[in-house]
């Protein structure tokens, strides 16, 4: 974060994916991915439902260990524990994994504490600075239960700040949020990078996310990459596929399940 005096967050790492496969039980799930993602980049990966997104970010943060192929951050292995010793990584989960038996305080707190980042008032002010930024100060002493869909979602960020990450994940940032909240996470993490030149890696369906803050765009298709490029690159998608992705086109006429319906006659 801003003004860290932490030598650990001064240094920002690169990710670097060589042919990545995946399999559960005998399933492909993740196919000879490979990409590289540049020291304070903010690097977007998207792709539809179920091509993999989640399951490739959790293996940059070391929760899933590869079939073949590697990841690694800067030298580092992430699915090695010695690594978290070596860089702050945090990931924002899909659905905010936030401790149900915690109090908001407490859920931003439990890190650190843990890792003794300072006594119990600088832990307040970290927590407390986290909160006002993302707008929850009036959620501190609420329970995850008594959260909407999307406070859970800006708390979830509000945690990742708390640890000073030098390697930023976030898993769909913006779904479930309305729009001027998802315009606000938007520009949170551009703002973030800007400060502290962490390393940012969004998974996300959110076309005005990547469009807008990426230096860098990678579709991944049913396991696979399927294009990388800058976002001049998918303003006009030659590849069929890739611009129905991004441009899908609403037709009452012929809708799409009744095209699904056609196929199974
Ligand atoms: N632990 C697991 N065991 C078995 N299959 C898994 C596991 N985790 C993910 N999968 C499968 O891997 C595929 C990709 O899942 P993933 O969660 O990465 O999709 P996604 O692109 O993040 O989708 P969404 O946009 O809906 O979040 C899915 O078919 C899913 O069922
Ligand atoms: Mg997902």
């Amino acid at each position: 974060m801003a003004g860290s005096t932490s030598p650990i967050a001064e240094k920002t790492f690169g990710v670097t994916i060589e042919k990545l496969n995946k399999s559960f039980d005998g399933v492909p799930v993740l196919k000879d991915i490979s990409l590289e993602v540049k020291p304070g980049e903010i690097f977007v990966i998207m792709g539809p439902s179920g091509s993999g997104k989640s399951v490739l970010l959790r293996h940059v943060a070391g929760l899933e260990v590869p079939t073949s192929g590697c990841v690694h951050i800067g030298e580092f292995d992430p699915a090695d524990p010695a690594t978290r010793q070596q860089i702050h990584l945090a990931l924002v989960f899909q659905a905010g994994a936030l401790f149900n038996s915690l109090s908001v305080y407490d859920n931003l707190a439990l890190y650190p504490r843990e890792h003794r980042l300072g006594n119990e008032a600088q832990i307040r002010d970290r927590v407390m600075h986290a909160l006002q930024i993302l707008s929850l100060e009036k959620a501190v002493a609420q329970y995850p239960a008594e959260l909407s869909g999307g406070m859970k979602k800006r708390v979830a960020i509000a945690r990742a700040l708390v640890m000073e990450p030098q390697l930023l994940l976030y898993d769909e940032p913006t779904s479930e949020l309305d729009p001027v909240m998802s315009a606000t996470i938007i520009e949170i993490i551009a703002a973030l990078r800007e400060h502290t030149a962490v390393t940012t890696i969004v998974v996300s369906h959110d076309r005005t996310l990547a469009m807008s803050i990426a230096d860098r765009i990678a579709i991944i298709m049913d396991g696979r990459i399927r294009a990388i490029g800058g976002v001049a690159d998918f303003e006009h998608p030659a590849n069929p596929a890739i611009a129905n992705f991004l441009n899908p086109t609403i037709d009452l006429k012929n809708p799409r399940f009744k095209q699904l319906e056609n196929d199974h006659e």
